[in-house]
Formats: structure tokens, sequence, C-alpha cells
């Protein structure tokens, strides 16, 4: 790559700002993600992007994932910078969340804090909530020294290949989260809803169409019926946008799910899925649709530095396990509400 050139050398460079990137797959067996690469070495992300919002984001719409790497990209504050200039409005804060999560400055969160010897799956970031949002941003501080990926799932993809019969009956009868909050295990009330006061969760859960029932003990059980399928925000294609699969039960590995159905039993456990009108899921549905975002998955290394800016509703994202030390922020943006 060349060295930053001087002021008359740039102007020979063009001031376009696909004058100064190459674009390209980055690999040839799938359109994403989409790698962006500067032409010159040391050109700061921050600097190049202030002045191209229009072209990033026309590039964001036709490619639904940008890889920025290899520019200066400057951490913790580097990334909470490019986040404002790559999308609109406030980063949005992690309530109703099914995780640990640290905050570093304002709304940027590391990825979720779960044993780096297990997966998660394939999902987009809050389709249980009544707002979603359309941009995700991850940024690579620390990168792993082995797996930690963060792979990447076309949703529409995944749509297409569930039996449309599947597909009509979940579109029927919707599908439903239920929640169970009991001492002792996962995260407690008041760290999902960010508060210690009743009246204040209860609010939250009215306001975003969550059924609660408090009970003996200090335990809270919530359920939250959703729509299993979105139509795209601007392109309107059909997206299997939801989490039915991956907080079923039986997606859990098998010693997890063995060890939380004999301490809970089936209608106590931490969480769980059913269609909309409390009927169970099959086993043999959700190893279906599991089996549609496996076909979708593409993964790639992260190296320090890197920056990914998602189509949050048209691509899920995934983790794979890990070693050693892994720092990864991530930032949500642009909500929108779609119909109930
Ligand atoms: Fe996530």
């Amino acid at each position: 790559m060349k060295k930053l050139p001087t002021t008359a050398r740039r102007r020979s460079l063009g001031t376009g700002a696909e004058d100064w990137v190459d674009i390209r797959p980055l690999s040839e067996d799938s359109p994403y993600p989409t790698l962006v690469t500067p032409k010159v070495e040391g050109l700061d992300l921050n600097e190049w992007a202030k002045g191209n919002r229009p072209f990033i984001e026309k590039l964001f719409h036709e490619k639904r994932s940008l890889l920025f790497r290899h520019f200066e990209s400057g951490g913790i504050e580097g990334f909470e910078t490019f986040t404002n200039l790559v999308a609109d409005g406030a980063r949005l804060p992690y309530r109703d969340r099914s995780t640990p999560r640290t905050t570093y400055g304002d709304n940027v969160y590391c990825t979720t804090i779960y044993p780096p010897e297990y997966t998660i799956r394939l999902h987009n970031e809050g389709s249980y909530w009544t707002a979603h949002a359309l941009k995700a941003i991850f940024g690579c501080v620390t990168a792993p020294e082995t797996g930690g990926e963060t792979p990447i799932g076309d949703v529409h993809g995944v749509y297409n290949r569930i039996d449309p019969e599947i597909r009509e009956e979940f579109v029927r009868r919707k599908w439903m989260l239920q929640r169970n909050y009991n001492e002792g295990f996962a995260l407690p009330w008041q760290e999902v809803f960010q508060t210690n006061d009743r009246a204040e969760v209860e609010a939250y859960c009215k306001e975003n169409r969550i059924e609660f029932e408090w009970r003996d003990g200090d335990r809270l059980r919530t359920r939250q019926i959703r729509n299993p399928v979105l139509a795209h925000p601007r392109s309107g294609e059909l997206l299997w946008h939801n989490h039915a699969a991956f907080f079923h039960i039986t997606t859990r590995e098998a010693h997890i799910r063995e060890a939380l159905v004999s301490e809970f039993g089936e209608d106590e456990l931490p969480y769980n899925t059913y269609y909309g009108d409390g009927g169970a899921i099959d086993p043999e549905v959700i190893a279906h649709i599991n089996a549609a975002y496996d076909a979708e998955l593409v993964k790639f290394r992260w190296q320090e530095g890197d920056v990914h800016l998602i189509d949050n509703c048209r691509l899920a994202h995934a983790r794979e396990p890990f070693t050693g030390d892994r720092l990864i922020l991530v930032a949500l943006m642009e909500p929108f509400q779609p119909p109930e």
C-alpha cells in the first residue's frame, strides 16, 4: 500500500470518496461482507467518512455489510465518532437485554459477555423489541487469539430456505418469547430493565407490548408476542426476523438444556419460545429453522481496527467460540417501528 501522500500528491488521487478506497467482496464465496480498504497507508477512517456520508449511505444500502479495514480507526473513541458519522440520531440504549454487557462511553457496548467456549447463533439484534435498529456497527478493539468471529447471515436467504408451510404457520400464529426471572440464574430483572423500581419495569412493559406478572419471591415472568417476518423498511424484502429458534430450549446444547429443564421445569425456564397463542413449537421445526440459518452463515476473522457496519434487518450476526482476550464494540442506531 502507498504511504499517505503529501497535499500535492493527494490532489492527484482525486477528491471523490471512491478515489481513496478500494471496494470489493471480502471473499469470492459470498457477497458479504463488502471490504472497504484505503488506497493509501495511514488514512484516518473518520477523516475519510466525515465528508462522504452520502457515498457511504448509498454503498451501505446496496451492499448491506461494509467492513472497513486497514484504516486508522482510533480505538474506542474513534468508534464512537464513526457511529455518528455513518448513522442518524443517537445510539440506542440496551434495555430489555438478554445478556450482560459493559458500557463504553455513551451507549457503546461490548458484545455479549458469554462463556468463550460457546457459540452464539445467528440473530438480529432486538427482534423481540417493538423498535428495530436498522444499523448495527461493530468495532474490533482486541482481536481474539483464535476464533471469536462475528459471522453474519442473510435473513432474506433464511426466509427463502424455510418451508413455506412453516413460515405461514408462524405468520398466522406469530411467536412468543417467555422469560422467567428467577433468583440466582440468568440476569435479574433489575439488570434487564436497568432499574430497581417495579413501577418503571411495568411502564416499560406497557409501552413495549410486554405482558408481565410479578410472582412470589421477587420473581417476574414476561411474555412478548411478535411478528416472525419483517418487511425491510426500505426495500420491502421479506426477512426472517425473530428469535423463535434462538431462544427455544431445544436450540441449547444438550447438557445445558437438561440441566435447565431439571432445575426449573419446562414452564419456568429463563427463556423459551412458543407460537403467539402459547402453543408449543415442534423441535423438528426449530431444527429446520436452525439449518436454514446455518446455510446462510458467513464467517471471517477479525483484525484489530476493523469496523463493520451492517444492516441489522437484512443480516443476522453470531459469535464463534474463542480463546484469548476479545473486545468487540457494538452500537445500534436508526430505530424504526414496524407495524404490529
Ligand atoms: Fe447480538
